[in-house]
């Protein structure tokens, strides 16, 4: 008689992408805090240069047509021109727009915009800093304001989308694989523009 398997029920992806991560996510956040970015403006100013890297080079991956197949509405959530916003409002130079990434598949691309959509929920906190030294959603910080839906729908909405995707193991693991590089090209840009700061 064959022994009876019971398998463990499969994770959701969002979950995989949550576990998956969750060490870059720590050591992003305590990098992002150990800079300083809401100590005065000018710190504030570097930050923003910080998230013009990294939105710019996604910003492309918001009008892939594969990519809003697989997440319908995805190009009406970039951030990008509000960071470009945000850095005029401070009266600093915008500078080129970064080369764009190339993720090795539109799986691994799914784990860049899991980084970057997910960062909308941190964001909560960053948005009351800004308002220590005087910004807000019209102001400065238009970037990090919530989603006219409120952050947590927002998110559960994204979250049904991941988890709705029917994907194989292996184009799991490029998705998770894809969020691992973007919390590495996100630390790697902090440490950059933070750089003797
Ligand atoms: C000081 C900076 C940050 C703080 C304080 C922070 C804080 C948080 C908090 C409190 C959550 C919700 C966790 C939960 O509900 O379990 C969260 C989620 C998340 N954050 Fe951050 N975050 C920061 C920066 C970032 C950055 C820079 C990124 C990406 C580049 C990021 C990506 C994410 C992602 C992807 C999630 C979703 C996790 C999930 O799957 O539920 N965070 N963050």
């Amino acid at each position: 008689m064959n022994a009876i398997v019971q398998h463990a029920p499969e994770l959701p992806l969002s979950k995989r992408l949550k576990s998956g991560t969750t060490n870059d996510h720590d050591s992003v956040d305590s990098l992002v805090m150990g800079s300083q970015p809401f100590q005065d403006l000018n710190r504030y100013g570097r930050f923003l240069l910080l998230q013009h890297r990294f939105h710019g080079a996604i910003n492309a991956l918001y009008q892939d047509p594969a990519l809003n197949a697989l997440l319908p509405g995805l190009s009406e959530l970039p951030r990008f021109d509000a960071v470009c916003a945000d850095l005029r409002d401070l009266g600093l130079d915008v500078p080129a727009t970064p080369a764009a990434v190339h993720p090795a598949s539109s799986y691994a691309a799914l784990g860049w915009l899991y980084c970057s959509e997910g960062s909308n929920i941190g964001a909560a906190f960053l948005f009351k800093e800004t308002q220590q030294i005087g910004l807000g959603a019209d102001n400065g910080a238009r970037h990090l304001a919530a989603h006219p839906d409120g952050r947590k729908l927002h998110w559960r909405q994204f979250v049904a989308l991941l988890d709705g995707l029917e994907l194989s193991g292996e184009q799991q693991a490029q998705a998770i694989q894809g969020a691992r590089d973007a919390f590495d090209f996100y630390k790697a840009a902090l440490k950059d523009v933070f750089a003797g700061v």
